[in-house]
């Protein structure tokens, strides 16, 4: 729960410490601190509550320098004051230290140090530990393999210590050194140019740099700004692997959510908004897209478009070919981008080629951009990953705009898809049949997806509550019809990557011809049904599974009536437009997926055996 960072380099140490540790705040925490070494002796400014109040602290302090360290505090060891808060110093003055984890013989050490004349503020066991470095310190203890006094002196304390720890230690004979060591609780180095950090967690370092060191339970890092070796508590020495992170400080931020996925699935009507900014023509009848690098003439004369994808995304480009098909009335084929790579798929003179790709590095969509290419085909790319290599060998695209997505299952990137793909459907449209007072109709509706998303987010507490009832299913099937299937296909999708519960999605009235045979009190249907003009047909197919005791999650909109009784569970979303209902749909099946997964305690930001970006074959 505690958070840890330290630097040292050119820069002002505590604001990039006070930087850092707010960037930590997600875990959890009732107080904080930050140490400096001024003039040869520590400054060190504690408060409880908040990070701010220890910003102002310092300030009122005037900590300043280039080396520091910092640590948020969630109580173990005695309760929450000024004094319990971290940086201990230790009595002699010369030895600082911040702690995460618990350091279980730490009354028996008390004993000994009090026996010793060392003395203590605070009842915590991390103020014991940090007398004993300094009781090693000040015995001068000579390293057999030539470590420093204080590398060594750090390694003998650690030798009696029994219980966790996450340590980053400062001394006053060792100023622009900082000793770190870890068992049982996260140390990441962070490797920058003239300067070194070391944080609990890689998002109070990546602000800093992208290179950085996972250190590992037993071993000991010396930092200086320039310099960093690792050894072992036996004396050992360790051949660090630098690693780069691919995070940038965006991705770092969870806020309150637990997971990446959680934040992403509420950051949705903030990212549909940044999907649209200035993507409608100002009469308000049309999309805008500025980087497709094909004129509105060589629009008009495409006769046939063709998308190729992997994964969510696939599913998001056969959402785009049902509107395309529907308002501009041009064929539209989808195709997996694996496939297409090597079926010889026939093109057309006038077709366009659309790859579509979070990443933009997805090894199999790639090839489907080069195969296509290679045929002599214009290729435009939607995509979020700014300058990745698809973006960079497309002929043109359209940025998705939404920022960096973490969590291994698609959700913001997907609907921001779902969102340009309704776009690129009303762009079209309005190039042949659709009416200004359609276009403009459209364009409202378009306008007014962020509001409805936030609507449909209102129903997590109770998706959350559904997700409780089914969380210990081993199948389940997700049923659509039209441009629902495919979130059908979606919502199976995130069940089975982030829970691992066997699903399947489903044209709803096809379920009959299959899928109908794993029915039973087991096995769960996810049905779509909004209000339309298929409704009773969806019914039906409700009826038929109810006839054979599986039971239905209905998600409908707020005019479909349902018979009483054939739902077990109904989810109700706004009523939408057609182009919009995709994407206002998709919210319940993130959420259920979602809160399934977190039931059954599954890893949802990092899914058995995914990848977020797949760049291999
Ligand atoms: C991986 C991910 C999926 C993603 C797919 C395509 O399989 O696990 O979530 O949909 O790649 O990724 P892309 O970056 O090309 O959209």
């Amino acid at each position: 729960m505690c958070g840890i960072v330290g630097y040292v380099g050119k820069q002002k140490a505590v604001p990039l410490i006070i930087e850092g540790l707010k960037r930590l705040e997600y875990r959890g925490y009732d107080s904080a601190g930050v140490a400096v070494l001024h003039n040869g002796a520590f400054e060190v400014a504690k408060k409880i509550g908040r990070v701010t109040n220890v910003e102002l602290q310092a300030a009122k302090q005037k900590l300043s320098g280039t080396y520091g360290i910092g640590h948020t505090r969630w109580a173990t060891h005695g309760g929450v004051t000024d004094e319990n808060a971290h940086p201990h110093v230790s009595s002699d003055g010369r030895i600082a230290l911040i702690h995460n984890g618990v350091i279980e013989n730490y009354a028996q050490i008390k004993r000994f140090l009090l026996s010793k004349n060392y003395t203590f503020k605070s009842e915590t066991d991390t103020e014991v530990l940090c007398n004993l470095v300094a009781y090693h310190y000040a015995k001068e203890p000579v390293a057999t393999n030539g470590d420093s006094r204080f590398v060594e002196s750090v390694r003998k304390t650690l030798r009696h210590t029994e219980g966790t720890y996450g340590i980053v230690i400062m001394a006053t004979d060792a100023p622009g050194e900082l000793v770190t060591a870890r068992k049982g609780s996260p140390l990441i180095l962070g490797l920058g140019d003239g300067e070194s950090l070391v944080a609990s967690d890689v998002s109070a370092i990546v602000s800093r740099t992208q290179s950085v060191v996972y250190l590992k339970d037993g071993e000991i890092a010396h930092l200086t700004a320039n310099s960093f070796a690792i050894t072992t508590l036996d004396a050992g020495t360790v051949e660090p692997v630098v690693d780069k992170v691919t995070w940038s400080i965006t991705d770092a931020d969870m806020g309150s959510h637990s997971h990446f996925m959680e934040k992403e699935i509420f950051e949705q009507p903030t990212a549909l908004e940044n999907a649209m900014r200035g993507r409608f023509s100002e009469d308000g009848s049309t999309a805008n897209f500025g980087g497709l690098n094909i004129s509105a003439n060589e629009f008009r004369g495409v006769d046939r478009l063709m998308f190729c994808a992997c994964g969510t995304a696939l599913h998001a480009c056969m959402v785009t070919e049902h509107l395309i098909e529907r308002f501009a009335r041009i064929p539209v084929e989808c195709d997996y981008a694996s496939e297409f790579r090597y079926r010889n798929t026939p093109l057309f003179r006038n077709s366009l080629f659309f790859v579509m790709s979070q990443s933009g590095e997805t090894i199999d969509t790639l090839a489907a951009l080069r195969e296509a290419k290679r045929k002599g085909y214009k290729v435009l790319a939607i995509n979020n990953v700014v300058g990745s290599t698809i973006a960079r060998e497309a002929d043109g695209g359209i940025y998705q705009h939404v920022g960096p997505e973490v969590g291994v299952a698609s959700t913001k990137a997907f609907t921001s898809q779902l969102l340009i793909g309704a776009m690129l459907a009303l762009y079209l449209a309005r190039m042949r049949d659709m009416s200004f007072s359609d276009g403009t109709q459209m364009v409202q509706a378009l306008k007014g997806t962020p509001d409805l998303v936030r609507k449909a987010l209102l129903q997590a507490p109770h998706i959350q509550n559904i997700a409780k009832r089914y969380a210990k299913a081993t199948d389940m099937l997700f049923l659509g019809r039209l441009s629902l299937f495919p979130i059908a296909l979606e919502g199976a999708l995130k069940l089975k990557e982030i829970s691992y519960i066997h699903a399947e999605g489903y044209p709803a009235a096809e379920m009959k011809h299959g899928p109908i045979a794993l029915i039973s009190e087991q096995c769960p249907s996810v049905f779509f049904a909004p209000n339309n003009e298929i409704f009773n047909k969806v019914v039906s197919s409700m009826q038929e599974i109810k006839a054979r005791k599986g039971p239905i999650i209905a998600i409908i909109t707020e005019k479909a009536e349902l018979p009483a009784g054939l739902a077990d569970e109904v989810i109700v979303i706004p009523e939408c437009h057609e182009a919009v209902l995709p994407i206002v749909a998709s919210i319940p099946v993130q959420l259920l997926s979602y809160y399934i997964a977190v039931e059954r305690g599954c890893d949802v930001d990092k899914p058995r055996n995914l990848a977020k970006s797949v760049t291999v074959e």
